[in-house]
């Protein structure tokens, strides 16, 4: 074995070795600092603001019996979290500042190795983009989903059903003490969000593209399993620093490919999106948008999950998990992506049995086929923009419709029901401002609701066009991460209300079009002063730094100067 990196603080007998060593002892044996033991860092994003990732804690423990019983020192290190449904403005405003310091507290300290624990939305695609920035040997143990929640019989799926219930209590076939009730069957027990949305999602996709002990995403969070699999996962951590591979080697175009492929059969998030080419910005890996629809459009989806199905993420562990979806698809998987084992990845699929088969389909009967991300362009979207064609109404996938334009979110909730709003079902609603500058930090909000006079005329879908996000629970033919943003002076700051909109997700286009058909000159109009307005510039802070830096969605919304990685050189002494 090569020597490890932490023998650059502690080898030697001079004085800065002896700080360093003296400081880190508190009952450490001499040889821990002989250069024979890894240390292994736990990165530890448990919180008891982040309640989706607060049994972490337990978790990081089974870590660090598997580090010690492999030989290696595990040091547990917290670093931001971030709580999906706590934080305001959005989550996603500090994904980025999460992942500088996960980078930054990896590079900085005595470490030869990184155990990543996450599960709420954002943290483990901050985790994996701080770790690939550093390239120590890293692995991901995701958090796990919650278990599921009945309440008067039904099963209740996170987020989800939060609408249905509310409705329930809006007609007055739920009182509102039923429906406070209610809350801690949704919230079962510790874990991420059971429905298939971005939590759920992104652990799965870790799993995909290799960075996770092979089985073990999709474990629920109280399953014993789960400690079992972080005690493994310490154990291989120590394995992974004397083999020195790092996340290059597990993450390449081939492991992307799988992640676009899985992102598809198991009717992933939207948002794995900007996360997955956030990492890939990351790392140098060549993926773009349109490497989802190219790659994953045409995959079927194969797991009948909430929001677009019935079941939940227990039931997906049942049924055989994320394996037996990928046997499934075994064909479509590029064979050369390996795993944190050192194995590819599809050496793990033959085993996979599946134990349901309403919640796991075949591929030849799929609960929907061509289920993957479409990429649309146009005069209102050069950059790109993106849809959910399974999650989308069929009709309205080829549609041409008159916009009605609202310039932020505060406009629509203060529009949206008037009596008077010029709106029909065939319109086209438009909600500008919510970029990754615009907002700042690109909320979840692009799945607008539908105006109140449409809604009790029985309407139940619209086009609706965002340069924002929507939640991985949500549902509708919805365009979302419209790129460039109306707030980087995008087309969409052009666009006015009663402008003809072609949508043609067959065709992959987004255009403002006039009577003739004919796409608008959009860029000889002047952006509407609104539609700039909105664009909040906050005068310090994190936020400050924010939108002076953060990338558009079509890149991944990272910030300019993290793209890429620094390595993990050892900076200099301290004293
Ligand atoms: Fe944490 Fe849904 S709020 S995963
Ligand atoms: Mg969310």
């Amino acid at each position: 074995m090569k020597q490890l990196r932490s023998q650059q603080w502690y080898a030697g007998q001079g004085r800065d070795a002896y700080i360093h060593r003296a400081w880190m002892r508190r009952g450490l044996p001499n040889d821990a600092f002989d250069g024979t033991h890894p240390h292994v860092a736990i990165a530890n994003t448990a919180s008891d603001l982040s309640p989706c990732n607060a049994h972490l804690t337990e978790v990081a423990r089974s870590v660090a019996d598997g580090v010690l019983a492999a030989g290696g020192v595990p040091l547990v290190m917290p670093v931001p979290s971030l709580g999906e449904t706590q934080m305001r403005p959005t989550a996603m405003l500090w994904r980025n500042m999460s992942a500088m310091a996960v980078e930054e507290m990896i590079r900085g300290n005595p470490i030869d190795g990184v155990v990543l624990l996450g599960g709420c939305d954002k943290t483990i695609p901050a985790l994996l983009m701080g770790a690939s920035s550093v390239g120590l040997p890293a692995v991901v143990v995701p958090g796990g989903p919650m278990l599921t929640g009945t309440f008067q019989g039904v099963a209740l799926g996170c987020g989800t059903d939060v609408w249905r219930l509310s409705e329930e209590v809006r007609a007055g076939t739920l009182s509102e003490e039923q429906f406070t009730r209610s809350e801690s069957a949704m919230i079962r027990s510790r874990g991420h969000c059971n429905t298939m949305g971005t939590a759920s999602t992104m652990g799965l996709l870790a799993e995909a593209l290799g960075m996770v002990l092979p089985g073990l995403a999709g474990t629920p969070a109280p399953d014993s399993r789960l400690l079992e699999g972080a005690h493994a996962t310490g154990r291989l951590a120590v394995e992974l620093v004397a083999a020195d591979r790092g996340p290059a080697d597990v993450l390449t175009k081939a492991s992307f490919h799988n992640a676009i492929v899985t992102l598809a059969a198991i009717g992933g998030s939207t948002n794995a999106v900007v996360h997955l080419l956030a990492i890939a910005g990351r790392l140098g890996i060549d993926l773009t948008v349109d490497d989802f629809d190219r790659i994953g459009s045409h995959v079927p989806l194969l797991v009948d999950l909430q929001p677009a199905g019935r079941f939940l993420m227990d039931d997906l562990y049942r049924a055989g998990g994320l394996h037996a979806v990928l046997r499934e698809v075994r064909d479509l998987l590029d064979p050369a992506a390996l795993t944190v084992t050192g194995k590819p990845l599809v050496d793990y699929l033959d085993d996979a049995d599946v134990w349901d088969r309403e919640v796991i389909r075949t591929i030849a009967e799929p609960v929907q086929p061509d289920a993957g991300i479409a990429v649309l362009r146009g005069n209102l979207a050069p950059g790109g923009a993106i849809v959910k064609p399974a999650a989308a109404t069929p009709e309205l996938l080829q549609h041409t419709g008159r916009a009605v334009v609202f310039d932020s979110i505060e406009d629509l909730h203060a529009r949206l029901d008037d009596p008077d709003l010029d709106v029909d079902p065939s319109s086209v609603l438009v909600l500008r401002g919510c970029g990754p500058r615009g907002y700042p930090g690109m909320p979840e909000v692009s799945n607008m609701p539908m105006p109140k006079k449409l809604v009790e005329a029985g309407v139940r879908d619209m086009v609706r066009i965002c340069d924002g996000r929507m939640s991985g629970t949500a549902y509708g033919t919805v365009v979302l991460h419209v790129t460039p943003e109306a707030a980087a002076g995008g087309p969409l700051a052009r666009i006015r209300t009663g402008d003809l909109v072609r949508l043609d997700v067959p065709g992959r286009r987004l255009d403002v079009v006039g009577p003739d058909g004919a796409p608008v000159e959009l860029d000889a109009r002047e952006p509407a002063p609104a539609a700039l307005a909105s664009f909040a510039a906050p005068a310090r802070g994190w936020e400050r730094l924010y939108v002076d830096h953060v990338q558009q969605a079509d890149t991944g919304a990272d910030l300019d100067f993290l793209v890429g990685s620094s390595g993990h050189r050892v900076g200099r002494e301290s004293h």
